[in-house]
């Protein structure tokens, strides 16, 4: 029988992730041998750790916070996403140990939209709230995909500023503006889908988990809205678009996509999503 080889994900601190929930349910109906591990590990033993991983001849890696700018130097190439998302969510150990660090995470929410809602970014006017990794790893799938217009807005408005010059000057044709908090009710009247990157909704502080980043009433009834926060899945500002007449996506549909990314990266095989998403929400506690 062929060793099991194991694929993990490193971060400090690591908290609740699902990533071994997700893999491991691919893995045990893939009949695949692969067992998924979560590691905490310190950003002062990534190299180690890292390098470690390798030798051990790990079958690829997850990399979450804080560790996704400090690959970069350690990692021989780096795709194209990676290189623009300026960050790398996945190792893969290629022959001769040859390592890449691959971003799947504008993949998992573009993907999401589309098999959720059966709609594409394309020529869609686009407001992205927040302007942090997750931000930019969307908003450069965004243009990429042929968003008509992007505008990012952010509570630190230079960040918002900078993450739209950023994706206009790297991504060829893209259209994108950037500012504050300020009239947000304003930037989302005309917009086609709504994505926030922001923390607002997330589990664990009672009065984050139920702030949304954008007021109900501003939310277009004819929108796409979706989030990063999947946990809890339906989040504030889901429930209110719903309320809107909304179409929703929720971050278990980004989560599942960009984990599925990386299972074909390092498996080659396909990961079998609907399974793998019930799992995850059964953990969850939201099935
Ligand atoms: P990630 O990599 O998940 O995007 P991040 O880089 O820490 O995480 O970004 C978090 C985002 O949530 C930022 O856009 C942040 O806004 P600032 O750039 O102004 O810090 C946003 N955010 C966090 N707490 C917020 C709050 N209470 N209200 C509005 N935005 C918030």
């Amino acid at each position: 029988m062929a060793l099991e080889k194991t694929l993990a994900i490193f971060g400090y601190p690591l908290g609740h992730t699902m990533s071994p929930v997700m893999h491991n349910a691919a893995a045990e109906a893939l009949g695949e041998p692969y067992r998924f591990l979560a590691y905490e590990v310190r950003p002062e033993n990534f190299e180690a750790a890292f390098r470690g991983s390798l030798a051990m001849g790990f079958g690829g890696i997850c990399i979450t916070i804080p560790h996704k700018i400090a690959i970069h130097g350690l990692v021989d190439e780096l795709s194209e996403d990676a290189r623009v998302m300026g960050a790398v969510n996945v190792v893969t150990f290629g022959e001769g140990g040859k390592t890449t660090g691959h971003n799947t995470d504008g993949i998992g929410c573009a993907r999401a939209l589309e098999e959720e809602t059966g709609e594409t970014p394309e020529g869609k006017r686009c407001l992205l709230i927040g302007a942090g990794g997750a931000a930019r790893a969307v908003g450069v799938k965004l243009a990429q995909s042929g968003a008509a217009h992007i505008e990012i807005r952010n509570r630190t408005s230079e960040k918002a500023v900078a993450l739209a010059r950023f994706i206009e000057t790297n991504i060829p044709g893209a259209k994108v503006s950037g500012g504050g908090l300020g009239d947000l009710a304003g930037a989302a009247a005309d917009r086609e889908i709504i994505v926030n990157t922001t923390s607002q909704g997330m589990k664990g502080d009672p009065e984050r988990e139920s702030a949304t980043p954008l007021p109900e009433e501003a939310i277009p009834e004819g929108a796409i809205c979706t989030d990063a926060v999947y946990n809890p899945v339906d989040t504030a500002f889901l429930l209110a678009a719903k309320r809107r007449g909304a179409r929703t996506v929720t971050g278990i549909g980004w989560f599942v996509n960009q984990g599925a990314a990386a299972w074909k990266l390092w498996t080659g095989t396909d990961m079998p999503k609907d399974l793998v998403r019930r799992k995850v929400l059964e953990v969850l506690g939201a099935a």
